[in-house]
């Protein structure tokens, strides 16, 4: 018998940076996903308490995409990459709000990966399963969600370098919270948006170079969208340091403004806000003890996230998860309950 547990993340700073090999500052959270089962048979067959129908995925399965129901597409893509040696019969269980922005799905694959004995550093993991959520959803995906599951840091941030893939673990404040809250806004456009968006980094790309180390002073060759697009993605690289500096210094007011031109350049220059965000985000910031709060991870719906003071009340109609900076994905002792 074996249990895996993976964490999902949430993203401090750093949003729709990861696919230009910029930088990004998530956090593994304390809420996530755990495979138990063991080796059985020549199919991988999964179960999970929230989901009507079962995932069956054939070994030499070459299609994830292709495969029903949705759920399984995530394990199918893992089995294509890890082409396990054996079948595996187990269950899924999960503390994560699924597809509210929180990686379920990266929570997912690192699961199903560690659970059919991928063993190997968190690096190579994170690739794995970042090449097993392309398959499985196309969505041109970076590292970020499968990297922070796979290398998260207890009471840490990582700061990670999406050319290098360094690593560096930034300490949080201990008389800081980081709440989650979601918007209730499910993120369907997300898909078909997400490639636009990649592609018009690319675009910039092609003309100006890597963003990863373009200045705003070599953004006037290119047309308006793509300018904007590229905009973003250069000032919100330098906001990763820029935070990780005031956490650092504790310092609240820096804190205050670079999270809030986050949200305002996720919001302007990359278009991935909502009407529902943005005010969810509005109402946050007017909030005593709130320090300072932005959307995370793709836009389009799903979750804001906040730095408040330890212990600040928060609205009580909001749906807000205080979640707790996590050590990274492993398989769990006998005798461990994990995190849950
Ligand atoms: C999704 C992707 C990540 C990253 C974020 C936006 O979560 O899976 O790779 O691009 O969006 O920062």
């Amino acid at each position: 018998m074996v249990r895996a547990w993976a964490p999902g993340r949430v993203n401090l700073m750093g949003d729709h940076t990861d696919h230009t090999g910029g930088l990004v500052l998530p956090l593994a959270i304390d809420l996530g996903t755990t495979v138990t089962g063991r080796t059985n048979g020549d199919l991988v067959e999964l179960r999970s308490p929230l989901e009507a129908q079962r995932a069956v995925v054939p070994r030499d399965v070459d299609h994830p995409a292709a495969l029903a129901p949705s759920w399984a597409r995530y394990v199918a893509g893992v089995v294509a990459e890890l082409g396990p040696s054996t079948g595996f019969v187990g269950v899924v269980e999960t503390t994560l709000p699924v597809g509210a922005g929180l990686s379920s799905s990266a929570a997912l694959e690192v699961a199903v990966a560690l659970a059919l004995g991928f063993d190997g550093p968190a690096l190579e993991l994170a690739r794995l399963c970042q090449r097993a959520e392309q398959r499985a959803s196309g969505v041109p995906c970076g590292i970020m969600d499968q990297l922070a599951s796979a290398a998260g840091v207890e009471g840490h941030a990582l700061r990670i370098d999406c050319t290098t893939l360094e690593q560096e673990a930034v300490p949080l404040p201990d008389d800081i919270e980081v709440v989650v809250v979601d918007s209730g806004e499910r993120r369907e456009l997300a898909t078909s948006a997400y490639a636009e968006r990649a592609r018009d980094c690319q675009a910039a790309q092609a003309e100006i170079g890597p963003l990863r180390v373009a200045t705003p002073g070599d953004l006037a060759p290119l047309s308006d969208v793509v300018r904007r697009r590229a905009r973003h993605v250069i000032s919100e690289n330098e906001r990763v340091d820029e935070l990780a500096t005031a956490l650092v210094a504790g310092d609240r007011g820096r804190m205050a403004e670079v999270i809030a031109s986050s949200h305002r350049s996720l919001r302007d220059d990359f278009e991935v806000s909502t009407d529902v965000l943005d005010a969810l985000v509005d109402r946050l910031a007017a909030t005593d003890g709130v320090i300072g709060a932005r959307l995370t991870g793709a836009g389009f719906g799903g979750c804001v996230v906040a730095l408040v003071e330890r212990g600040t009340p928060l609205p009580e109609d909001l749906t807000a998860w205080r979640v707790i900076p996590s050590a990274g994905a492993r398989i769990l002792d006998e005798d461990d309950t994990g995190p849950q």
